[in-house]
């Protein structure tokens, strides 16, 4: 399903679909052709005040989103990953206006929005909405469903052709929930069918934007395949644009067309999804692709190694000097330390922010790597034998056999970083089957990519075919307008 997406080699690409759909909907400032640049962050912050004292005064800041440059095209969808507090959900925030930034600048449309007021957002709420990382926080549970969804016209004073509760039930449908349910409250729902809810909120206002922040990390698997096919039926048929926020590289190959990887409040790469998995140039890109499952049948059991980073996250309070991934990255040397490397296009439709980046020339050549910086990672080495045994043992079985990663140790201080040639071969989806921990999220992260590669095929008939036949609805309506 990935591959509908048609990505070029040196292109950004957009869903061939979305440049043909014909959307009316009421706009802010203007059309922006599909491919045109639709929102434009330049140097945007987000410091959390920490305050202490009887005064409260402020004694240092969570530097949570750190300058981040990028922009969005009209009809993509932006892939944002990254670990756990590297401020995925504050950049979100901070686009759709529900934070107010530190510094830089947020552009919608080519319209300066990142001071406007309540009463200057409003026009843009229409365009720009969210959907909220926990579908079980994130809807009042004191609210009916049909409250829920037709809150955005009421607040907007849009009254939809047929009534709100016409519009609402017909969102319903869209989103492959049942139109006679819009008495029930959330609590009447599964996780599934509240995320469901959530989107239908957020595509209400028939918005040009749709910002989700880890739409399906609270759902279980096999529902995490029907959400994002769901999401991808609606940008088809909507033409909608993407910024979609997770941790879950399977979910990010399977809707990206592009993909950010932030690391401690920065993007540290950014690149068109082939070429961020065909070859990452940044060491974190690097080690987190390490770690993707082989959706590739006929490339399952070729030996390949996982690059394990052993350092925590460091505090975003205080982030290291120079590049803030140097205290965990193999490649650092001393101007890794004190100077702090630019985001800069090394390949056409790749821009990296790395010294010594992969798979391209030496920034800063004849600097010697740090001898602490080769003992921070671990690279296991995955056998084509390894990984046949983990197919056929149960995950539970797998988890609790105590295979200790000896070799690959030893292969990762026999070819230090230091080299030009990557620990990691240029190939870095790897199926991970040495070590009790590799073989349990192996386990795991094959159900993710199996749940999203074939997750179109595999929804359940009613479900799909309900989605199906709303969204066509939709673009008739949309049409309509
Ligand atoms: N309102 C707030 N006040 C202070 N610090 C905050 C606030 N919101 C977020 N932070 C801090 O900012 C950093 C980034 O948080 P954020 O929620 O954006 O991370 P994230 O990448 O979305 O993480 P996750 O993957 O766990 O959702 C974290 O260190 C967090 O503690
Ligand atoms: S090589 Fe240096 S600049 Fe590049 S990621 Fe590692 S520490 Fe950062
Ligand atoms: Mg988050």
């Amino acid at each position: 399903m990935s591959e509908d997406k048609g990505v070029t080699d040196n292109d950004v690409t957009i869903p061939a679909q979305s440049k043909g759909a014909v959307v009316t909907r009421s706009g802010s400032s203007g059309e922006v052709a599909p491919g045109e640049v639709l929102l434009k962050v330049s140097g945007l912050q987000k410091h959390f005040p920490i305050r202490s004292g009887l005064l409260k005064r402020q004694t240092g800041s969570v530097k949570a989103v750190d300058g981040l440059d990028f922009d969005v095209r009209s009809g993509e969808t932006l892939g944002v990953v990254g670990e756990s507090g590297c401020g995925k959900s504050t950049m979100g925030r901070l686009i759709t206006r529900l934070l107010e930034p530190t510094g830089g600048t947020v552009e919608f449309e080519g319209r300066d929005i990142t001071h406007l007021g309540v009463r200057g957002m409003r026009p843009m709420r229409r365009d720009v909405q969210m959907i909220f990382q926990d579908p079980y926080s994130s809807l009042n549970p004191r609210h009916t469903v049909g409250g829920i969804i037709s809150a955005p016209f009421k607040l907007q004073g849009v009254e939809p052709e047929g009534g709100v509760k016409k519009e609402v039930q017909r969102l319903l449908e869209v989103v492959g929930l049942n139109p006679e349910h819009y008495n029930r409250y959330p609590h009447e729902f599964s996780g599934g069918q509240r995320q469901r809810i959530g989107i239908a909120r957020a595509l209400a206002l028939k918005p040009k934007l749709v910002v989700a922040d880890e739409p399906v990390s609270a759902l279980d698997v096999s529902i995490q395949a029907q959400v994002v096919n769901l999401l991808d039926d609606l940008q088809q048929e909507l033409g909608l644009t993407y910024v979609i926020i997770a941790h879950d590289l399977s979910v990010i190959r399977h809707v990206s067309d592009r993909i950010a990887v932030m690391y401690l409040g920065k993007i540290v790469e950014l690149a068109d999804r082939r070429s961020l998995y065909a070859a990452p140039m940044h060491p974190y890109t690097k080690a987190l692709m390490s770690a993707v499952p082989v959706p590739d049948p006929k490339r399952r059991g070729t030996k390949s190694e996982r690059i394990l980073l052993k350092g925590d996250v460091p505090s975003p309070i205080s982030p290291p000097s120079g590049c803030r991934f140097h205290t965990r990255c193999w490649k650092a040397t001393e101007i890794c330390t004190t100077r702090e490397p630019v985001l800069v296009e090394l390949k056409p439709g790749q821009r990296v922010a790395c010294h010594h980046p992969e798979n391209a020339p030496d920034q800063a050549p004849g600097e010697a790597v740090l001898p602490e910086a080769r003992e921070s990672i671990e690279v296991v080495t995955i056998g084509a034998a390894a990984s046949e045994a983990v197919e056929s043992e149960p995950a539970a079985e797998a988890a609790t056999e105590p295979e200790a990663a000896t070799e690959p140790e030893a292969a990762a201080k026999s070819e230090p970083a230091v080299k030009s040639e990557p620990a990691v071969k240029p190939d870095p989806a790897a199926k991970p089957s040495t070590g009790a921990k590799v073989k349990a999220e192996a386990a795991d992260g094959e159900g993710k990519a199996g749940a999203s590669e074939a997750g179109v095929k595999d929804a359940p008939a009613s479900e799909a075919g309900s989605s199906e036949a709303g969204s066509e609805g939709t673009a008739q309506e949309s049409t309509d307008k």
